[in-house]
């Protein structure tokens, strides 16, 4: 067994150097999974298990025609990244971030307890719009429900072409019929909407869809311009979701109140990016999924994907 124990990204030369000759591949979703790498691995190469729910870094197609079978870790994520989800929502929100930085420079005692410092937007009462109603979103709306939010959206399905697409959750390229229905089925306690009304009617827009060619740079200046004085974006998804120069434009012009993100574009973010000084905008590294438990579990079943595969048997959670 070839093993990168290092917490830094494994360097993409010493990756494709030593991936010649495996069998079978445990990858991060940093490591972009594609013919290069199907060239430097050779014939051995029979299985790629992602340690991620998303495989927008796998080019699922020019593996599965070199037959190589591909595993990911739906579910044991689900909780860990609603809580995340949850997490940037009340911080860009209730402006935590930006309150902790006057704590530190002074500024608190200058405006202590100024009727008006540092107030937020509250979700009692507030219309929340889930982008992407799969595992996640449920997950996110579950547990916005006890906040008293008086009506949930969602989008899930994208009319491209005339073909109906399930916009989130799995990219197009891997579309079965059952996938279609399923995103056609209704959510409990959430009503399916239109994009467009979406973003006017939502007072917290969410982003928990897949990246994919149809959903890639959704969140744009359109979006942006559609939505709320006193809105929240929050994504938790993939940072390819948003136009993000149009998400600077709409933050510092004030055209929206806030957003909380998890995921941008670049990953990392370089210190000095224009997200990183706005103070209307709550940026964490990618957490999304980063607990304990659900770290130990996404370990465990991308393991058990690789040897189910390399045995010949069916794999716990094959990419569709
Ligand atoms: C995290 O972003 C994942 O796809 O697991």
């Amino acid at each position: 067994m070839i093993s990168w124990t290092s917490p830094c990204t494994v360097p993409r030369d010493y990756f494709l150097k030593h991936v010649k000759g495996v069998d079978g591949i445990f990858c991060v979703l940093t490591e972009q999974i594609n013919q290069e790498v199907v060239d430097a691995a050779g014939p051995s190469l029979k299985v790629v298990g992602t340690m991620s729910v998303g495989f927008d870094h796998i080019d699922v197609p020019v593996l599965k025609r070199a037959g190589i079978k591909l595993g990911f870790t739906p579910n044991v994520l689900t909780d860990a990244t609603a809580e995340t989800t949850v997490a940037v929502l009340l911080a860009a929100s209730r402006r935590l971030f930006e309150s902790h930085q006057h704590l530190l420079n002074g500024n608190w005692a200058k405006f202590n307890w100024g009727p008006t410092w540092m107030v937020g937007q509250g979700l009692a009462g507030s219309t929340v719009g889930i982008v992407g109603m799969g595992r996640i979103g449920q997950a996110v709306k579950d547990r916005l429900a006890p906040f008293k939010v008086a009506k949930f959206l969602y989008f899930d399905n994208y009319i491209n072409n005339g073909k109906l697409f399930r916009a989130c959750s799995v990219p197009a390229s891997v579309q079965t019929p059952e996938l279609i229905v399923s995103s056609m089925i209704s959510v409990a306690g959430a009503s399916k909407t239109d994009f467009d009304s979406l973003c006017r009617e939502s007072d917290f827009v969410i982003a928990n869809c897949a990246l994919t060619a149809e959903t890639r740079e959704i969140f744009n200046e359109h979006a942006f311009g559609l939505m709320k004085s006193n809105a929240v974006f929050v994504n938790t998804s993939r940072g390819g979701v948003v136009k993000q120069s149009a998400l600077v434009d709409a933050l510092r012009s004030r055209k929206i109140f806030a957003a909380g993100l998890d995921v941008m574009t670049p990953e990392p973010l370089p210190t000095d990016h224009e997200l990183t000084k706005l103070d209307n905008c709550v940026v964490i590294p990618h957490l999304g999924s980063a607990t304990v438990e659900s770290r130990r579990d996404m370990a465990e079943l991308t393991a058990k994907n690789i040897l189910a595969a390399l045995e010949g048997r069916e794999m716990p959670a094959p990419i569709p």
